[in-house]
């Protein structure tokens, strides 16, 4: 399919989805908030006073929900490659999560602050290809997952989007080692047709204990 093809199918699908209706209606900033919005509802996720890490948080909605549900009690970290319009209670940084002097500039801005649940709704761009995009999906899977293990204090929480595909099982397999529960959730907002799934670890440990 050509590209203008394929962006016009995305564009109607896009105009025609009722979240995306529903999101301009109750001043969320994605549709994709409705996708932790029926995580937080079947997990309970997030609690009010709470401190959060958000990557890949542009244009907010995740953040949007968290710092609602947090209150003032509570705090949220956000970070994404892209520019995010402020928004209260959330302290943003603009940087490539992927290079090391981003990580460390996130990790000063949160200097030791015990983080209770690091969110990742990180994705790269697509290229439509499979064996190009599942390595870059998973990577960064994975790059939040190195991050969560460095500031989630003991009993801490990790959501993170992945794909189904290749290296998914063993990214599974690294997650069930250093969480108690992880639990798999497709909520109904993640439009059928996408690879995507979101897994929710819960109950930090180190590996063997
Ligand atoms: C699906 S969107 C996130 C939507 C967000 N959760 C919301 O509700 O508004 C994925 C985000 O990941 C970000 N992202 C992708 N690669 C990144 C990277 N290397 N470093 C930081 N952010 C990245 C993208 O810029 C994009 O904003």
């Amino acid at each position: 399919m050509s590209r203008s093809k394929s962006s016009r199918r995305w564009l109607k699908q896009h105009f025609n989805d009722p979240y995306v209706k529903r999101a301009q209606k109750e001043g969320l900033r994605s549709r994709s908030a409705y996708k932790l919005l029926e995580i937080q509802e079947k997990t309970k996720l997030i609690k009010s006073g709470m401190t959060i890490v958000d990557l890949g948080a542009a244009p907010g909605g995740w953040s949007q929900v968290a710092s609602r549900i947090v209150g003032e009690a509570g705090k949220v970290y956000a970070l994404d490659i892209l520019p995010m319009e402020a928004l209260v209670h959330v302290e943003f940084l603009q940087g490539d999560f992927r290079e090391e002097s981003t990580m460390q500039q996130f990790l000063q801005r949160i200097q030791s602050t015990p983080i209770d649940l690091v969110i990742s709704d990180m994705a790269p761009n697509f290229s439509g290809m499979r064996s190009i995009d599942q390595p870059k999906s998973i990577y960064l899977a994975e790059l939040a997952l190195d991050f969560a293990q460095k500031v989630l204090k003991p009993k801490g929480c990790f959501l993170v989007k992945t794909f189904q595909g290749e290296g998914f099982e063993a990214f599974l397999k690294n997650l069930r080692s250093l969480f108690t529960k992880v639990t798999i959730r497709k909520p109904s907002s993640s439009r059928g047709s996408s690879a995507e799934i979101y897994l929710v670890a819960m109950g930090y440990h180190h590996k063997g204990k």
